[in-house]
């Protein structure tokens, strides 16, 4: 296994100009692979409508930050990319499949193996601890007992959380718990990582630990990650931007 890029400033972001094959070398299989399209979705909750018109492509193994005003739909555009709330219209795709076809269980199944998540405040289990909670995802896919723990330990080493294994999320700090979190989020090898504002509970050098980590963890593993943010500073560690606005996208640079 390589590690997490430690080191600090611009470079360590791995920002790519161009958008293509990783600078590292790592086989990642076709960067330009469309993993999920989504095509002109509308959803109104009520009278509000959340989103109209939104367009979105993400690609294999890129960091796509979604920015936008607060209430301009960027949660609900990470929701419906997820298979998590489906579209009053428009149509979403993971490697071509129609997630707005798809029937709840197929969507979670996806969900379960596919995707991972973090949000803002890491909601991990209180009852399990640290580790157990980046156990569950496996333990959810039938993984044994032993096995999940060693490869939740694993990844909470790489998150350099491996001190608070035995602890219960009461008990570590903002920082830590969104660092379980990253590795629970991760743990499965998903393919996309659905992050939303997952450092906005945190200071900004916390906050910057976090985003070095997970994109470093994205990186290093192949996964694309979605990340939702209002900071500027945040985005820094995308390829890609798009910009949110009363439920429509608009990409601030030209398709690749
Ligand atoms: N479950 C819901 N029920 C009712 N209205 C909702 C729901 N979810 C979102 N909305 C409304 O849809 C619009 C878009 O909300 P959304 O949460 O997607 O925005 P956002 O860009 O993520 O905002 P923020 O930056 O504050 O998180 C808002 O007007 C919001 O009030
Ligand atoms: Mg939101």
């Amino acid at each position: 296994m390589t590690g997490i890029h430690a080191d600090g400033g611009a470079a360590a972001t791995g920002r790519r100009a161009d958008g293509g094959a990783p600078a590292d070398g790592h086989d990642r299989g076709s960067p330009a692979e469309e993993l999920l399209v989504a095509e002109e979705l509308h959803r109104a909750f009520g009278p509000t409508p959340a989103l109209a018109g939104a367009s979105l492509t993400v690609r294999a193994g890129e960091v796509l930050a979604v920015l936008g005003p607060s209430g301009s739909g960027k949660s609900t555009l990470l929701h419906c990319l997820a298979g998590i709330v489906r579209p009053d219209s428009g149509r979403v795709t993971y490697r071509g499949a129609d997630l707005t076809a798809m029937s709840d269980r197929e969507l979670s199944a996806l969900r379960r193996g596919q995707f991972g998540f973090v949000f803002q405040f890491g909601q991990l289990v209180p009852e399990l601890t640290c580790l157990e909670n980046v156990a569950l995802p496996l333990r959810l896919e039938r993984v044994g007992r032993r096995e999940a723990e060693r490869r939740a330990a694993e990844w909470l080493g790489r998150l350099e959380v491996g001190d608070v294994a035995g602890k219960r999320p009461g008990e570590v700090s903002g920082g830590q718990g969104q660092r379980v979190a990253v590795a629970r989020a991760l743990v499965t090898a998903p393919r996309v990582v659905f992050a939303d504002e997952p450092t906005g509970a945190l200071d900004s050098l916390h906050g910057e630990r976090v985003m070095r980590l997970l994109t470093g963890a994205a990186r290093d593993t192949g996964a694309a990650v979605v990340l939702v943010t209002h900071e500027a500073r945040v985005a820094a560690y995308s390829d890609r931007e798009v910009v949110v606005r009363d439920g429509r996208t608009r990409s601030l640079e030209p398709a690749a």
